[in-house]
């Protein structure tokens, strides 16, 4: 039951830090470092701008928080180096732009 508390209050809090940096973002940055780092791999396998990836039908990302995991991801994968805050743009400007998750 503790441990289930536990998880509960760890999951609630994520969630509250997702929205509160969402927030405060710094949405210019994001915009910068997608289109830096991200955005020729995506044209490459899909297209257009590479936006589409986002965009597709049955997309991966489903939430605010399944977002920041990905951008995590792949930041970890390309060895970007980015700091925490980083992610945060960078998935508030795909959220703001394309995703759209309340929360
Ligand atoms: C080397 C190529 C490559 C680079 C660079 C890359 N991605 Fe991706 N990305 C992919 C591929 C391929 C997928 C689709 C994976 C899948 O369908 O399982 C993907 C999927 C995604 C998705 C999920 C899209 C959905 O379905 O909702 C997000 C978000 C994303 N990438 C963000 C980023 C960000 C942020 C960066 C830059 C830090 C980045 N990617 C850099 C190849 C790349």
């Amino acid at each position: 039951m503790k441990k289930l508390l536990l998880l509960a209050c760890s999951i609630i809090s994520v969630n509250a830090v997702a929205n509160d940096f969402f927030a405060k973002a710094d949405l210019d940055a994001g915009k910068a470092l997608i289109e830096k780092n991200c955005i020729s791999c995506h044209a490459s396998s899909y297209g257009g701008d590479g936006s589409e990836i986002y965009t597709r039908p049955f997309h991966k990302v489903e939430t605010s928080k399944g977002l920041l995991a990905q951008v995590r991801t792949c930041n970890t994968n390309l060895d970007l180096k980015w700091f925490e805050e980083e992610e945060f743009n960078a998935a508030a400007y795909l959220n703001k732009h394309y995703y759209q998750f309340e929360q």
